[in-house]
């Protein structure tokens, strides 16, 4: 079969498994490497039943059977030879700095000047994992949500020294993949997804701390409230709607705002009563087990597939 070109994928875990289903599903060809053989035979045996399993319920995204998708997938014991001739490499390791930053000196080593260099990193800077590699200019984060199949966003975020072409065509690869893709101008701790999160976290904290609302409550908030709206909107996008525009939305909240959050105080140290408080309702919901666990998340990623279908269906469901 004819494919788009090949892309690398350095570790099977979870995420590595993640990307190699979305760029085989849009016609790349994928070269699967992990230190450890048997995680490369497991990611492809999970892959196998992942793709049966979205056939039958009617999730395999692209035009491709499930049968093609999986033959455009191969495992690879050799670093050089998964690699080699890649147009992108997505490395997919452990979050640890110094692992990383040996990946990607074998990686400088093996690229050529059209290669794509690409770590999944969720927190490390760009600029601790590939400065002094000699295709620093090739080189991007491109960090993607879990599960990538059904939560489609991806932060890219340069190295100061990234060509603009770099982020340009990591862009147009994934909206070619069916991600969405954000570019970040330069690069920021926490990049920009965890800033978010970790305000919304330290907010709910101090609520339940300050004695305000209960941890089930907290969730409930974002659940069935703000997080339906952010399904479709962004805040940006609040503001304007629910006022007449951006400019009225300022003049009429915009005091009220800036009262609020002069009262929102430090950040919380995250421990103490508040944590055995939030701990003990977090796991009456759902225990601490590795089975219970297991079982919740299957729960939300089958809704979170639920809800790909059905955002990618709206459009033609509802008119206007
Ligand atoms: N899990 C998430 O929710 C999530 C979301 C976004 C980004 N990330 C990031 O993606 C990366 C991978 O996370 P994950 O959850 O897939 O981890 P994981 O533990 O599931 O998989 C890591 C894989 O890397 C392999 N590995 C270890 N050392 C290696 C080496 N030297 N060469 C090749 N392979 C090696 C391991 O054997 C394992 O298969 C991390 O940087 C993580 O922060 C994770």
């Amino acid at each position: 079969m004819d494919t788009k070109g090949k892309v690398g994928i350095i570790g099977s875990g979870l995420i590595g498994r993640g990307w190699a289903m979305l760029f085989a599903a849009s016609g790349y060809e994928v070269c699967l490497y992990d230190i450890l053989p048997e995680q490369v035979s497991g990611a492809l045996d999970n892959i196998k039943m992942q793709l049966r399993d979205l056939k039958k319920s009617g999730l395999l995204r692209g035009s491709l059977t499930a049968d093609e998708q999986f033959g455009l997938i191969s495992g690879c014991s050799e670093f050089n030879a998964a690699c080699q001739g890649a147009l992108h490499v997505q490395e997919c390791v452990p979050e640890n700095l110094e692992l990383k930053r040996k990946i990607f000196s074998q990686l400088d080593a093996v690229a050529d000047d059209n290669m794509v260099l690409s770590s999944s990193t969720s927190c490390i800077l760009p600029s601790k994992i590939f400065s002094g590699l000699k295709h620093v200019k090739q080189c991007i984060v491109a960090h993607p949500m879990n599960p990538p199949y059904y939560v489609p966003l991806v932060e890219l975020i340069p190295h100061p020294e990234t060509e603009q072409s770099i982020m340009d065509r990591t862009r147009a690869l994934m909206k070619e993949i069916g991600q969405s893709p954000v570019s970040l101008k330069k690069e920021v701790d926490g990049f920009v997804l965890n800033r978010i999160q970790f305000a919304i976290i330290a907010e709910s904290w101090r609520l339940i701390q300050d004695g305000v609302l209960s941890p089930e409550d907290v969730d409930t908030v974002m659940s069935e409230g703000l997080g339906r709206r952010y399904t479709f909107i962004g805040p940006l996008e609040v503001m304007q709607l629910n006022s007449e525009g951006m400019r009225s939305a300022v003049d009429r909240y915009g005091e009220s705002i800036q009262r609020v959050l002069s009262t929102f105080g430090p950040v919380p140290d995250f421990g103490g009563q508040t944590l055995a408080d939030i701990n003990v309702a977090m796991c009456s919901r759902t225990p601490a087990t590795p089975e219970a666990l297991a079982e919740r998340r299957r729960w939300r990623d089958a809704r979170l597939a639920a809800l790909a279908t059905l955002k990618s269906e709206m459009d033609r469901l509802i008119s206007g």
